[in-house]
């Protein structure tokens, strides 16, 4: 029997919808300044953050990212039934495993799908997207979403007052497809990793390394450890030079772009990246101080806050950029086509 191979046409991958969704409980800056040494001036001016989203006990990753990927369906009209594979992007999976993705489908009710997790910080949500554009440009699959989502409250000291203030929960799902007719899509993107920064930002606990015990409890070792000045240096270079780089080799320049959309993680870091790449600051979203720093949430969450101020539209073109534990650094060019 001969084996016969259809030639493959090039396909594109382009973003058709987005959804996101946070948990209705509010903790407020005045709220931290009970609960730890600090106070709501120092937050506003050293990260932009006002206010945080937390979920409720008993919620987990998985329903907000549920909950995120209804919204993007239904907007683009199209059933659960429908999606071929899930990607979640996370680092508070519901438990180490099964994978949240197996979670998600069950829960959204995909039959037939597969998927699986991807565990990026905050680097997730773009890494899961070039993974899932991927499969739709291989000519595999149509409907492929992508879905960042944390419970960061979850490993979070609330009695730490250096982490304790930056992160919330939330999560952001988008539909990739495959490009009509003269549509463009996804571009082109910069990755990069360097695990010589995992001891600036980690949890220790819980893995194999540090099998949970009563001492790694004790230890707080189940919580994120975070040496901020270090990642903070760190994200304002890299996330710079990786947006130039994908810039530079489309031959762009930052005034060239409709949008950025940034990781949320400190608005100091995210305006130093816009000024020296050019944009002005009106073309940059920033919903840090409403959510404050979500992980793998952060970039379809200001895809979200973009779409609800009007600031995306057919055609334009967007810059997404990253830096987050690992270190894993991204920066990702598309045109926005809905
Ligand atoms: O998305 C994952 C990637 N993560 C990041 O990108 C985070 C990057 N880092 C940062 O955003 C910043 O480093 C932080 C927001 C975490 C900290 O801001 P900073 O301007 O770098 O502050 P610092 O660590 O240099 O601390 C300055 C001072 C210290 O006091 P002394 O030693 O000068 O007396 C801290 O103890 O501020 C103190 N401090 C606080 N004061 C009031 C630290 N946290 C607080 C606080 N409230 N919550």
């Amino acid at each position: 029997m001969s084996l016969t191979l259809k030639p493959r046409t090039q396909v594109r991958a382009k973003i058709s919808s987005v959804g996101s969704y946070v948990p209705p409980r509010l903790l407020t800056n005045a709220d931290l300044e009970k609960m730890v040494e600090t106070n709501d001036q120092w937050i506003v001016e050293r990260t932009g953050i006002r206010e945080r989203h937390l979920v409720d006990k008993g919620v987990a990753t998985s329903d907000l990212a549920v909950e995120a990927a209804k919204v993007c369906l239904e907007k683009r009209g199209i059933s659960p039934s429908e999606v071929e594979v899930i990607i979640v992007a996370t680092v508070t999976p519901d438990m180490l495993f099964p994978a949240t993705a197996c979670l998600v489908q069950n829960k959204l009710g995909c039959p037939g799908a597969w998927g699986f997790d991807l565990s990026a910080a905050c680097s997730g949500f773009p890494y899961a997207l070039q993974v899932g554009a991927k499969l739709v440009e291989s000519g595999v699959h149509k409907k492929v979403l992508v879905i960042g989502a944390d419970v960061m409250s979850s490993i979070i000291d609330y009695t730490d007052r250096t982490t304790c203030i930056i992160f919330g929960d939330g999560a952001g799902a988008v539909l990739l497809e495959p490009c009509e007719e003269g549509e463009v899509g996804l571009i082109d993107f910069w990755h990069e990793i360097d695990g010589s920064g995992g001891a600036s930002l980690n949890m220790p606990g819980g893995g194999s390394l540090n099998p949970a015990t009563a001492e790694t409890v004790a230890n707080k070792m189940h919580y994120v450890h975070q040496d901020g000045q270090a990642v903070y240096k760190f994200a304002v270079r890299k996330m710079a030079e990786a947006s130039e780089t994908v810039l530079s080799r489309n031959g762009l320049q930052g005034s060239e772009l409709s949008c950025f959309i940034p990781h949320q993680a400190n608005k100091r870091i995210i305006l130093s990246t816009a000024e020296r790449l050019g944009m002005p600051e009106d073309r940059v979203v920033i919903n840090i101080d409403r959510f404050g720093n979500t992980t793998a949430g952060t970039i379809p969450l200001a895809m979200q806050t973009a779409l609800d101020e009007g600031r995306l539209k057919k055609g334009d073109l967007v810059l997404l950029a990253s830096v987050g534990a690992g270190f894993t650094v991204g920066a990702t060019l598309l045109r926005w086509e809905f």
